[in-house]
This record gives C-alpha cells, structure tokens and sequence, in this order.
C-alpha cells in the first residue's frame, strides 16, 4: 500500500511539474492547468484511498474537503480579478496556519503521526515540526499584513520603527535559539515561543514594506507558504505535500527574483522595506503644465493612418474589462491594413501576467503579443502607441529622473513612437503615486474617459 501510495504521490509530482512548465506560456497554460488539476485529484484521492488510517478520518476529511471546497470555490467565483492579489495573499494566510496548526497537533499527539510518544518525539521531527512552525507562523501573519495593505483597509505606505532591523535581527535570533531548544529538550514552551516571536517578526517583516513592492512581497510568501506545506509534509511523512511545497516555495523565489528584475529592485532592498513612502499624493505640481487633450475621432483618425500601432495594456484596463473592445479595434485596425502589436510590462496590472490573462480572454492571438524586451525597440518605428490604463509602466522618470522612486524600473519607451494616444480617466497618477511627464509630452494626447468605453468609441468612428 505504502509503495503504490508513494508511487501515485511521484506520478502527481511530476504532474504537477508539468503544469508548472505548461503554466509559464499563454498558448499553453490551460494545458498546464489541466495538468495541475489532474496531479492534484490523483493526491488527494490517493491520501483518502490509500493513506487515510481509519473511516472516522476519512469523514472527517471529507467534512474538511466540503466545507473548505466549497468556500474556496465561492470565493474563487465571486473575487474580481482586480482583486487578485489580495486573495492569493489571504489564501497563503491559511497555508501558514495549517501549518502551525499540524504541528501542534503532532506535538500534543505524536503517535498519531507516527513520530514517536509524548517526551519522545524523533529529533529529526522535532526539528522539521520547530522549521515548520516558524515559517508557517511568519507566513501567517506576514500574509494577513500584506492583506491589509493590497485591500486597502491599511495604509499602502512604509511603516518605519526605529531600530526595526535590530528588532527583527534579535527576534530571528531568539526564534533559532527556541527552535534549538524545541529540537533538544522537546519543551512545549518552547514551541509556543517559536509560534509567538514568528507571529511578530511576520507582522514586522512585512509592516515596512510599501505598497509599491507588494508583488514581490505577494510572491515571497508564496514561496514561504510552499517551504511550509513541505515542513508539515515531512511531519506528516506525506510525500505529495514535500514535493508540492518544494515546488511552490522554489517557483514563488524565481517568482519575486523575477519581478524584482522587472522593477529594477534587489531582492535584499525589497525585504528590508521603506520603499512606496510616495504613494499617494506625491504627485508634481502640474499646475503649470499643458496637455493636449483628444477625441475618439482624433484617435481614430491617427489610428487608422497609421502603419503600425503598438497597444499598451495596464490596470486600467482591467479595471474597465476592456480587453474584448480593445481586440475589436485591433481587428478593426487589421482589416485597414495596420500592423498591430501588444506590449506586456512585467508588473503591468496587479499580478503577475494579468495582461496576459486578460487579452487570452478576449482571444487576442499569442504571436501579437510581446515581452517588454522583446518589443522596446519597435516604439521608435510606430506611428501610434495606445497606452491603455497603463501609467506606471510608461512612466519616463523610472528612466531619466533619479530621485523618483520607481528610478531604475524598466519601462516600455512609448514616448519614443510618433504619436502617443493614453487613454485613463484623469491626470491622476498610478499605483506608484506618482506623475507622469508623459502627459505634458508634445507628441502625447490625452483621451481623457474609461477605457472600454474611450474604445467602443474609436471603434465607432473608424467604423464610420
Ligand atoms: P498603474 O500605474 O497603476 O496605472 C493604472 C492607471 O489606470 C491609473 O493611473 C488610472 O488612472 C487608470 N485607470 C483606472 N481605472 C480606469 C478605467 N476604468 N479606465 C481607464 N483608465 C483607468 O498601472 P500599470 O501601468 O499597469 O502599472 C502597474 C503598477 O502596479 C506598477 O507600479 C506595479 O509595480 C504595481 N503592481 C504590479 C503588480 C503586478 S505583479 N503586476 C502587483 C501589484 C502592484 P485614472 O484614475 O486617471 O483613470
């Protein structure tokens, strides 16, 4: 029973590698998804067949399964997928508290683990358990910040406590030495100190981090919440929950390595936070500035005209779901002869391949659609770059002003096409807060109004 249930457990482990690699391209991420969804059914199905001891289990995993089932898939319905993030952040919350939630029950009930008696617990399960809890524990609360901030209902900016990294550095030092003293003497108290000062360096890691670095941040707890499922896997000798667990602790690391990139941020400066102090208000004075404002019948005029339109895609315009008015234009532009392309930043909306997913959506083609290093160099041969409720990304002071915040960040160069046409509802500025010379550019027209309908109305007039 234990080789076929270990021999089923590897069969998802490698499903669920495949998913990651399906996962990593638009064209074939629904298969990976599949993947995913098989490797998962054959692990869970194979715990409640073959590795569940006795039918007041199986019950109660089922309860479990139904109750945590149905809520996931209700919440899973209902979220927008604006707010994306901030579910995926509250999710990785539950991982950590399952975390700290087996361990205590393998510390109070050992013999239902199979890790030896009260007092006697096998020292390499003392030490996995103590590991474990203290991720699970940090990611916990770590989360629950991150949250808040994503959700708003906490202030998206940096809170700096004097002398936090000397905090953080003692309490990380007394949690080694608890968890030292958890492995040798199997003290209760000691467990609960290491799930107590975890709590607290969670909430403090992640307080004095702004909310420009959420993402990253968003990610890394991913990659803390995977470490954790594959410390309760081996406090559980389940080997389905090892493999998983490493898996998304190591993808949620090249995750954040890989958005860091994308910011032009280090790792390092992320986690010691104080950065997006700037978020909100912090815009120029632009009272002295002009912009040129546009119509739908001016935008359409450039458009159709035009040998080649690069689009630009940003939060705005997901927020105004209007990625299927925007493929129409896009056909439309076709049928004219126009040559369009798409440009995906990194971190342009609010989670990792966001835009990706939306123009999926709207069955935008794969080969219109390109990776900021791939497309840069275009700009300066379009005619049009139609920046559609992105900001941040455009924003030139990432390139040319050193003391912005975001200086450093890669953006894609749209000022350097002939005519720039942004399409948001305001002058107002982006998550960053912070302003963009863009608008001000000579060759940059507003078109002031909600994405998808600043679209449908373009439609209209090249239509006509
Ligand atoms: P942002 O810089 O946030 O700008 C989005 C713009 O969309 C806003 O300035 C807003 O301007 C406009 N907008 C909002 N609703 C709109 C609507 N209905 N119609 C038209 N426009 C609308 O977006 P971005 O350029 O995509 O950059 C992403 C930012 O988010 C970066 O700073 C990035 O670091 C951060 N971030 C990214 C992620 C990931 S992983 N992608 C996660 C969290 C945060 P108005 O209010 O004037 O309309």
């Amino acid at each position: 029973m234990t080789n076929i249930a270990a021999f089923l457990y590897l069969v998802s482990g490698v499903l669920f590698i495949l998913a990651l690699r399906g996962l990593s391209h638009p064209a074939t991420s629904r298969r990976g998804n599949l993947y995913g969804m098989i490797g998962m059914g054959i692990a869970v199905l194979t715990t409640l067949v073959l590795a569940t001891p006795n039918f007041g289990g199986f019950v109660l995993i089922i309860l479990g399964l139904a109750i945590g089932g149905s809520a996931g898939a209700y919440i899973a319905r209902t979220i927008a997928m604006t707010s994306m993030p901030q579910l995926v952040a509250g999710f990785h919350s539950l991982v950590g508290l399952a975390a700290v939630l087996v361990a205590a029950s393998a510390l109070y009930t050992p013999d239902a683990f199979g890790i030896g008696q009260i007092g006697q617990i096998h020292t390499e399960a003392r030490i996995e358990m103590a590991i474990g809890v203290a991720i699970g524990a940090l990611t916990f609360t770590g989360s629950i910040i991150a949250f808040l901030k994503l959700n708003g209902r906490m202030s998206g900016k940096p809170i700096l406590l004097p002398f936090r990294h000397l905090i953080n550095i003692a309490l990380a030092v007394l949690i080694v030495l608890f968890i030292i003293g958890l492995a040798v003497t199997e003290s209760h108290f000691c467990f609960w100190a290491v799930v107590a000062l975890s709590l607290l360096l969670g909430i403090l890691l992640i307080v004095p981090i702004g909310g420009a670095d959420m993402p990253v941040v968003v990610s890394m707890l991913n990659s803390y919440s995977g470490w954790a499922a594959a410390g309760i896997g081996f406090t559980l000798g389940n080997l389905a929950l090892i493999i998983t667990g490493a898996l998304v602790g190591s993808s949620g690391a090249i995750l954040s390595y890989i958005m860091c990139k994308g910011m032009n941020r280090s790792f390092i400066s992320v986690i010691l936070g104080g950065f997006g102090g700037e978020m909100s208000g912090s815009a120029a004075d632009t009272s002295d500035k002009t912009v040129k404002l546009g119509s739908a019948e001016d935008a359409a005029y450039l458009m159709a005209n035009a040998s080649k339109v690069i689009i630009v895609p940003g939060y705005g315009m997901a927020v105004a779901q209007a990625q299927h008015a925007l493929r129409e234009l896009a056909d439309n532009l076709k049928k004219n002869g126009v040559e369009v392309k798409y440009a995906i930043h990194p971190v342009a909306g609010r989670m990792p391949g966001h835009m990706n997913v939306l123009l999926a959506e709207a069955n935008v083609p794969y080969d219109e659609v390109f990776e900021l290093e791939d497309i840069n160099s275009e700009f300066a041969q379009a005619d049009v770059a139609y920046v559609i409720g992105a900001n941040d990304v455009t924003n030139p002071a990432a390139r040319d002003d050193k003391s912005s915040p975001i200086y450093g960040m890669p953006i894609l160069d749209v000022d350097k096409a002939k005519t720039c046409l942004f399409v948001k509802r305001s002058l107002g500025s982006g998550y960053a807060g912070i302003d963009n010379t863009l608008f001000y550019k000579d060759g940059t027209m507003m078109l002031l109004g909600d994405a998808k309908k600043v679209t449908e109305e373009i439609n209209k007039a090249i239509a006509h």
